[in-house]
């Protein structure tokens, strides 16, 4: 039998979520809530997933457009095994509780703390500390950046400290709030929240962080310093890469040198919604100098914690032991591989 998926909070995250949960043989979404009747509602409904409004008060706005619900996100929880809170950072902590009181798991997503769900969660780095858990924060997306590639090479050769600086996008493309129209802002507050973050699944990982938030949409970029414990080559590093998961080693001189073109290569790719869940390493920009490795990488912000929620329910609903194999299912069943 399928384990039943409910999604609250069916916007960037949620509805892609809900797509690729749809798109595994072991699980399937039982519902999925908003707050109001938009494009997004008629997206769920053409997707086939039933539609349930967010609050008992909202239930007047769907009938008002004649949009058909099957209920609430009560009746939801009366339906799912797990729900993946997608809603906007910080309401995870007013629904954890309702989700408790219905016995339902739950998972959260980047804009929480992690203490508020206990666990975080990637599933390359520690697929098995959420095997069973009640509740788990999927990291964000630039945390899951970070991780998807340092993971590898502590693995293969040892990490000593890490520097990261964040270029990151202001906002989402279809997003009306975000940063400054023709400015660059600095995280003044250093170093920033990303470190600490990635070692909420790297224990005791040295690594420090600054970003500035840039005013594009598109993609984060970040530029990674990490001194090594053995003596690598840059082959040695691209070799490593080549055989993890979600990660694409992309190339300058394919013409591929900037965000725009790396969204481009996804279109092309034919990849779902022309989004690239893997991280995007440009090989010709890797260099290594004695123990210390220089590299850049791309983040698509909406997608590339996607696959990791479907993972992460695998590991909570104990359906998958091995977290290869589930990696290996998820890309299968969306297109990475
Ligand atoms: N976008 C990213 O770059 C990104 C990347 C990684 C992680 N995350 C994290 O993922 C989470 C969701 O982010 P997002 O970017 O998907 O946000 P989003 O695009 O704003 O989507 C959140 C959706 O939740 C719905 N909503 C609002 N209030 C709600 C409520 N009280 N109850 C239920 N649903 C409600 C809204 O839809 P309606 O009001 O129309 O129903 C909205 O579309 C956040 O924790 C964020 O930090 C985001």
């Amino acid at each position: 039998m399928k384990v039943k998926v409910g999604i609250n909070g069916y916007g960037t995250i949620g509805k892609r979520v809900a797509w690729a949960v749809n798109k595994q043989d072991d699980m399937e979404i039982v519902g999925v809530t908003k707050t109001r009747p938009s494009y997004e509602s008629s997206t769920a409904l053409r997707e086939g997933h039933p539609l349930y409004a967010a609050h008992a008060e909202d239930q007047e706005n769907f009938d008002k457009a004649g949009v058909k619900t099957q209920g609430t996100l009560d009746d939801l929880l009366g339906k799912a095994d797990v729900i993946v809170d997608c809603t906007p950072g910080g309401f995870g902590e007013k629904y954890r509780p309702i989700y408790e009181k219905a016995g339902v798991k739950c998972i959260f997503q980047g804009g929480e703390a992690h203490e508020m769900a206990g666990v975080s969660f990637n599933a390359l780095a520690n697929y098995h500390e959420a095997w069973g858990a009640p509740s788990v924060r999927v990291v964000s997306c630039n945390t899951t950046g970070l991780v998807r590639t340092l993971f590898p090479l502590q693995q293969a050769f040892g990490v000593q400290k890490v520097f990261a600086s964040l270029v990151r996008r202001a906002a989402d493309p279809a997003d009306k709030k975000g940063g400054a129209l023709n400015a660059v802002e600095p995280s003044l507050k250093l170093p920033t929240h990303h470190g600490p973050d990635v070692k909420t699944i790297m224990h005791g990982l040295d690594i420090q962080t600054m970003a500035v938030v840039t005013p594009t949409t598109l993609m984060h970029v970040h530029c990674i310093v990490a001194e090594l414990k053995s003596t690598v080559t840059e082959k040695d590093v691209l070799d490593t890469w080549s055989s993890s998961p979600r990660v694409k080693l992309i190339s300058g001189k394919d013409g591929v040198k900037n965000t725009g073109q790396i969204m481009e290569l996804a279109k092309d790719l034919g990849r779902a919604r022309g989004d690239l869940m893997d991280i995007a390493v440009w090989k010709d920009g890797v260099k290594v100098v004695g123990n210390t490795l220089y590299y850049y990488q791309a983040i698509h912000q909406e997608s590339d914690v996607v696959p990791e929620n479907v993972d992460c329910i695998r590991s909570m609903m104990k359906l998958e032991k091995d977290n290869l194999a589930s990696i290996e299912r998820t890309d299968k069943a969306i297109g990475l591989r």
